[in-house]
């Protein structure tokens, strides 16, 4: 499988080793000198996965959409504002997507698990939920695209009442809250490194080379969901 990887940064790398160890040798490109990347260094890729920055999705997504590439994998974040314009490019291409902003299978679970808590916690008088994330320092987006998933699935907390810290070198870590006068339960995801999302890029690459998908951007819940229901020892259920 012809793969291209747009940002060789640390999540890009982390991706390209990945399929390294699937046999696959992936092109890694860094940022384009001028003009953006040129369509004919793209052309006759399987799928082109996205991990730069934000300001570059969309002309990435767009040239290799010219240069005739049909599957993508769009891991990078706060390309928000770009959303509707990309999602109508790769329709009028034929062309699919997965995007999201945490490619962790655990972190996918662990959202389902926070909305679940978040449900019941909705329920029992004297919860206030709270979300904190932490980023090594040169994270540009604040508050992380994960975090903003997590107030979007609480729904009672508004983005701007997420605690952000950028220090170190943390590869993400964020935790949920629920507090009450007598008592606090929290839920915790610890990015350890980026193998988990890169594990995550590979099993939405297998999902959109599996079988032909609907042209446009699909949310990783449906790769988790493809992967559940192959495991029987795992009766989870989406909630999204
Ligand atoms: N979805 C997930 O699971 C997940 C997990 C971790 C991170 N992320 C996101 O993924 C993105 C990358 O993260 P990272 O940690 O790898 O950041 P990073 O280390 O800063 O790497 C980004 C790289 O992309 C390069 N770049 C910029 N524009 C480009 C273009 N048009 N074509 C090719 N390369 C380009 C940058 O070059 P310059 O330095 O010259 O700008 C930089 O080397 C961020 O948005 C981050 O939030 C997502």
């Amino acid at each position: 499988m012809d793969t291209i990887i747009f940002g060789n940064g640390r999540l890009g790398r982390a991706i390209a080793d990945a399929f390294r160890d699937r046999g696959i040798e992936p092109r890694l490109l860094g940022r384009p000198t001028a003009g953006g990347h040129p369509p004919a260094a793209l052309t006759g890729a399987d799928l082109v996965v996205d991990a730069t920055r934000a300001e570059a999705v969309r002309p990435s997504v767009e040239v290799a959409l010219a240069a005739g590439v049909r599957r993508f994998v769009i891991a990078t974040t706060g390309w928000d504002a770009d959303r509707e314009h990309i999602e109508r490019a790769l329709e009028r291409h034929g062309a699919a997507a997965v995007a999201a902003p945490n490619l962790s299978l655990g972190a996918a679970v662990f959202l389902r698990l926070v909305e679940q808590a978040g449900n019941l916690f909705e329920r029992v008088d004297g919860f206030e939920p709270y979300v904190l994330e932490w980023h090594r320092r040169e994270k540009r987006d604040r508050p992380s695209g994960t975090a903003r998933e997590l107030v979007r699935r609480l729904r009672t907390i508004a983005v701007d009442d997420v605690a952000v810290i950028r220090a170190g070198s943390s590869p993400g870590m964020h935790l949920v809250g629920f507090d009450a006068p007598g008592e606090t339960i929290e839920l915790r995801l610890t990015a350890r490194d980026r193998s988990a999302y890169a594990a995550g890029a590979i099993a939405a690459a297998d999902w959109l080379t599996a079988e032909p998908r609907a042209a446009g951007l699909h949310p990783f819940d449906v790769i988790v969901d493809d992967l559940l229901s192959r495991s029987p020892q795992l009766p989870l259920a989406a909630t999204a």
